[in-house]
C-alpha cells in the first residue's frame, strides 16, 4: 500500500526521504515521488521502483531541509506519473501526500473546477490540496487552519503531510483511518505511515490517532484535534531496531525472515510459559482475565494468513478450552449482522495492526458491546490501540509480502490462548503441562526443519512445470493447507486451490488429471486413515501427489510421488511445523520461475484500504 515519508530539521532533507522510501518499498508500490521546500517548492515523481525516481533526481536541485515523499499503489487511476504523488495545488505552492481513499472526490472536484481550479490527474488525492489551496485564500489562514478546515470536508480516510512554499520548516500532518507515526529526533522531525521508514533515524515516536493532526517544525511539535483542542502526548520507544529490517545477506527479506522462526517462536513464547501449572501468563490479558472467564464465545476476525491461523486457532481453543469459537473473514464480519453478547469476546489478528477491514470488523464489535482483543505484530499499531486488551506475537518486523514468522507467531500465540482459556475452564493440569512441554520444542524443531531446504527446492524443481495445484488437508491440516496454497498463488502466482480434504469428493476431484498435482498433508494423527484415502483416490486418477507426513511413516513413499517429513509433535501443533516446509515450496517455486518473493505482483504488505 501508499507509504509516506516526511522530514523538517537541519540535514538536507532528499537522502533522508529517498532512503525512507526505500524502506517502505517492501509494502508495494508503482509510483514514487518527492517534493523538497527550499527556496521553492521542487517536486519530482516517477513511475516505476524507486531507482527511476533516484535517476530522474539527477541533475535536480532538490536542495532543503524540509519535505514529503511518497510510494503510490493505484487505486484511481493508472499508476503515470501525473497520477503519483506529491500533489501539487494550481500555482504548484503546496504538496500533499495521501495514504487513504477520499470518497467525495467527485463531489469536491466539481465544486473546486466551477472555482476555477486545475486538475492534472485522476486521483482522489488532488481534491484535498485543491481544497487546502482554496481554503487558504481566506485572509489570516496558515497551512494547519486550511489542513483541519479541509479534512472536517472529506469522508473517506486519510494519513497525509502536506508542506507549503510560504510556510518553509513546517509540515502539516492529519489522521484519520490511515497510519502516521511522528519520529521525534534532536532538532529534527520525521513523519511516516510505517516507522520501518524512519526507524534508523530515531526509535521515539508518536502515534497519530484517528482524527488528530499535528504541526511539526523546527521549534518542535503540536498536536491537536480536528476542533483544534491540544492534545498532549509524549513520545514512546519502539521496540524494533533498523537492523531488524535489512536482509542482512539473505536473498530476500522472505528467505531472512523464514530463517528467523525458531528464534520468533522463543520470543512469542518469552516469559509466558508456565511449565509447572500448565498455563500461559499472559500480562497483555492480567486486566480482563476475570472478564475472560465469564466470556462463552469468541469470535476471532482477520485476514488472509492471520483468518487461517485463527482458523488453527478455532481448532485448539474448541478442543482444549472447550469454548465455542468462530472465524470469520473481517471483510464478512463488517457488513453481516454478528450476534455479540456481553459474554462474547472479539479477537482481531493481524500482523500489521492497519489491515482496514480487520479494523472496521473490531471497531464494530467493540460498538456492540464486546470485549475486544489483539493478536498483533506491530506494537502501537491502530488494532493494539483500539483493542480493550491483547497478545503483542513477537514476530518483529516483517518485510517480505508473504506473511511467515508473523503467521507462525500468531498460532503460536492461539496455542497459548488455548491454556489461558483452557486453564480458566476444564483443562486439567496434566494437559497444560503436556501443551506447555511440546511447545517449549517447536523451536528447536522448526529448526531442523529449515535445514531440510535443499529438499524442498528439489521437490519444487521436480513440479516447475504445474500451473495448477490442489492443496489438502484434515482438521488442524486444513488450515494449514489453505494457508499453504495462499503462499503458493501469491509468490509463484501458480493457480492453488486450498481444500479441507472431505470435501474432495464434493467437487476438486473433477480437477485431478497427470497435470494437476495436489499437496496432501497428512501427518500420522487421528485423522491419518481417511486423508491417506484420498491420496488413493488421487493416485488411481494418475494425480501426481507430494504428501508431508510424519517421520517414520514409510508407507506414503509408497502410496506419493514425493514424500516430505515433519517431526513428531502434537497434532494441535502441527500447523506450525507444516507451515516450513509449504513457506519452503512455494519460495524456491517463486525463484525458479523467476519472481521475486519480497514483492509479488499487484500485492501490498499492508492493505489500509477496503
Ligand atoms: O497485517 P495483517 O496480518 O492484518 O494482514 C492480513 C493479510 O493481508 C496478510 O496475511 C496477507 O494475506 C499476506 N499476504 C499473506 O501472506
Amino acid at each position: 500500500m501508499c507509504g509516506i515519508v516526511g522530514y523538517v530539521g537541519k540535514k538536507a532533507a532528499l537522502p533522508i526521504l529517498m532512503n525512507g522510501l526505500r524502506r517502505l518499498e517492501y509494502r508495494g508500490y508503482d509510483s514514487a515521488g518527492v517534493a523538497i521546500v527550499g527556496e521553492s517548492l521542487r517536486i519530482v515523481r516517477s513511475v516505476g521502483k524507486i531507482q527511476s525516481l533516484d535517476d530522474r533526481l539527477f541533475g535536480e536541485k532538490m536542495i532543503g531541509f524540509m519535505g514529503i515523499a511518497h510510494t503510490r499503489w493505484a487505486t484511481h487511476g493508472v499508476p503515470s506519473e501525473a497520477n503519483a504523488h506529491p500533489h501539487t495545488d494550481c500555482r504548484g505552492n503546496i504538496a500533499l501526500v495521501h495514504n487513504g481513499i477520499i470518497e467525495n472526490y467527485r463531489e469536491l472536484k466539481e465544486q473546486l473546477e466551477s472555482a476555477g481550479h486545475a486538475f492534472r490527474s485522476e486521483t482522489d488525492t488532488e481534491a484535498l490540496v485543491h481544497l487546502i489551496e482554496h481554503l487558504l485564500k481566506y485572509p489570516g489562514t496558515t497551512l494547519a487552519d486550511a489542513v483541519r478546515s479541509a479534512v472536517r470536508r472529506v469522508r473517506g480516510t486519510y494519513g497525509i503531510a502536506v508542506v507549503r512554499a510560504e510556510e518553509p520548516g513546517r509540515v502539516v500532518v492529519a489522521r484519520l483511518g490511515s497510519p502516521i507515526v511522528i519520529g521525534v529526533g534532536g532538532g529534527e522531525l520525521f513523519v511516516a505511515s510505517d516507522a520501518n521508514a524512519i526507524i534508523g533515524h530515531t526509535r521515539r515516536v508518536i502515534f497519530l490517532d484517528d482524527g488528530e493532526m499535528a504541526v511539526l517544525g523546527l521549534d518542535g511539535y503540536q498536536i491537536s484535534s480536528l476542533d483544534n483542542l491540544p492534545i498532549a502526548k509524549e513520545p514512546e520507544d519502539l521496540e524494533w531496531t533498523a537492523e531488524a529490517a535489512q536482509k542482512n545477506g539473505y536473498p530476500h527479506f522472505m528467505m531472512k525472515e523464514m530463517s528467523e522462526q525458531p528464534e520468533v517462536l522463543r520470543n512469542t513464547m518469552r516469559g509466558r510459559l508456565n511449565a509447572k501449572n500448565g498455563n500461559a501468563v499472559l500480562g497483555g490479558l492480567r486486566d480482563v482475565a476475570d472478564q475472560a472467564r465469564e466470556i462463552d464465545r469468541l469470535i476471532v476476525v482477520g485476514c488472509g494468513s492471520a483468518y487461517y491461523a485463527a482458523q488453527v486457532g478455532e481448532y485448539m481453543l474448541e478442543e482444549y478450552a472447550g469454548i465455542p469459537v468462530e472465524v470469520e473473514l473481517a471483510s464478512e464480519f463488517r457488513y453481516r449482522k454478528p450476534i455479540i453478547t456481553s459474554r462474547t469476546a472479539v479477537i482481531a489478528v493481524s500482523q500489521s495492526g492497519e489491515t482496514a477491514d480487520t479494523l472496521a470488523a473490531i471497531r464494530e464489535a467493540k460498538m456492540k458491546g464486546a470485549l475486544t482483543l489483539g493478536i498483533v505484530n506491530a506494537v502501537g499499531s491502530t488494532i493494539a490501540r483500539e483493542t480493550d486488551a491483547g497478545v503483542y506475537s513477537h514476530a518483529g518486523p516483517e518485510i517480505g509480502v508473504a506473511s511467515t514468522k508473523a503467521y507462525l507467531s500468531q498460532v503460536t500465540v492461539f496455542a497459548l490462548l488455548t491454556l489461558f482459556f483452557g486453564r480458566q475452564r476444564q483443562m486439567s493440569l496434566s494437559t497444560g503441562k503436556r501443551i506447555a512441554k511440546e511447545l517449549v520444542r517447536l523451536p528447536e524443531l522448526v529448526t531442523s526443519l529449515l535445514e531440510r531446504t535443499n529438499e524442498y527446492r528439489a521437490v519444487a524443481q521436480r513440479y516447475a512445470w504445474a500451473e495448477d495445484f490442489l492443496y489438502m488437508g484434515r482438521k488442524y491440516c486444513a488450515p494449514a493447507a489453505f494457508e499453504g496454497a495462499l503462499k503458493l498463488k501469491e509468490l509463484s502466482y501458480v493457480h492453488a486451490e486450498g481444500y479441507a480434504a472431505g470435501e474432495m469428493k464434493h467437487g476438486p476431484i473433477a480437477l485431478i488429471d497427470e497435470g494437476f498435482p495436489s499437496m496432501v498433508l497428512c501427518p500420522v494423527d487421528s485423522v491419518y486413515e481417511k486423508t491417506k484415502s484420498n491420496v488413493e483416490e488421487i493416485r488411481a486418477r494418475r494425480g501426481k501427489v507430494i504428501a508431508i507426513t510424519t517421520e517414520g511413516n514409510n508407507e506414503m513413499s509408497r502410496l506419493a510421488d514425493d514424500v516430505l517429513y515433519l517431526p513428531k509433535t502434537l497434532e494441535m501443533l502441527v500447523p506450525v511445523l507444516m507451515a516450513v516446509p509449504l513457506q519452503l515450496f512455494a519460495y524456491h517455486a517463486a525463484v525458479l520461475r523467476g519472481f521475486d518473493p519480497d514483492m509479488p505482483r499487484n500485492l501490498a504488505k499492508s492493505v489500509t484500504v477496503e
